[in-house]
């Protein structure tokens, strides 16, 4: 196949990644397309042009790129499907094999994303489900709500490589290998619409805001992604290492302020929880 045609192959894949699901082609451009069908049934290679190719009858519609993709969850299925071989992330070489999409309500108003699925989200295929899973789901039944409530999702969709030897252990993924992964979770956002995003340390922060600074310095403000409120907190592993009260209540009032957002009810015993 030549670089040109894969090139454009490509390209017009990823158009729906970024929330993009019609292309309007010109005479030239349908002309090129037309040699390619041609060339493929014949079972030959089509030459990319040289010259401007001649005009041809433009058709009555628009071309469609992917398929008819109507719901939440169609969008999701589709796009997990799309994730499962990402090309960007899988070019780096610096990433595991292993893809760890999202968990939860595609209908949720909450969606929590944090940074890239480590030893036991690689096991089980799903985020958050080890120590800093549990955290999390404190965090969540401390607001009234359960994971099945909420969506949550990574900034990386595989778990970034230690080497042969690295067993358990795990890494945040770095700049790269985030903005080879950041594709995807933007086109869950599209899809989801949630009514808040909360990032779950400076990693989700770096990749969805383009912050670098501290999460000390982020919190207690809010953000927007895609016009979405956006709330920056402590990574729930950054609490299992610093079990403190005023860490602890740090992360509450980010979540009280992520519950008035959502318009959902606050008792007075949650309003003074580690306090
Ligand atoms: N930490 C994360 O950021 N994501 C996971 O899925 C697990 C641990």
């Amino acid at each position: 196949m030549s670089t040109l045609r894969q090139l454009a192959i490509e390209a017009l894949s990823n158009l729906p990644v970024q929330g993009q699901t019609t292309l309007a082609v010109d005479a030239g451009a349908r002309a090129i397309l037309r040699e390619w069908m041609l060339a493929a049934r014949r079972g030959t290679t089509a030459q990319p042009p040289s010259a401007p190719a001649a005009a041809v009858e433009p058709p009555a519609v628009q071309q469609s790129t992917t398929p008819d993709l109507q719901t939440t969850e169609q969008k999701l299925a589709w796009l997990r499907e799309k994730a499962l071989n990402w090309r960007a992330a899988r070019a780096l070489g610096s990433l595991r094999d292993t893809m760890v999409f999202a968990t939860g309500d595609p209908h949720a108003q909450l969606m929590l994303v944090g940074e890239a699925p480590g030893y036991e989200e690689e096991q089980q295929q799903e985020p958050f489900v080890g120590p800093a899973g549990q955290k999390l789901t404190q965090i969540l039944t401390a607001m009234g709500l359960s994971r099945a409530k909420v969506y949550i999702s990574n900034i990386c969709k595989f778990r970034p490589s230690m080497g042969p030897q690295q067993h358990t252990a795990n890494r945040a993924p770095n700049d790269e290998e985030i903005a080879a992964c950041l594709p995807i979770i933007q086109a869950e956002i599209r899809a989801i619409r949630p009514a808040c995003i909360v990032c779950l340390g400076g990693t989700a922060a770096r990749g969805l805001l383009g912050h670098a600074a501290s999460v000390a310095s982020q919190r207690g403000k809010w953000f927007e992604t895609q016009g979405i409120p956006t709330r920056v907190t402590y990574h729930p592993s950054y609490l299992l290492r610093n079990d403190t009260i005023t860490a602890r209540r740090a992360v509450w009032e980010d979540m009280l302020a992520v519950m008035q957002k959502l318009n959902m009810p606050i008792s007075a015993k949650q309003l003074r929880y580690f306090k």
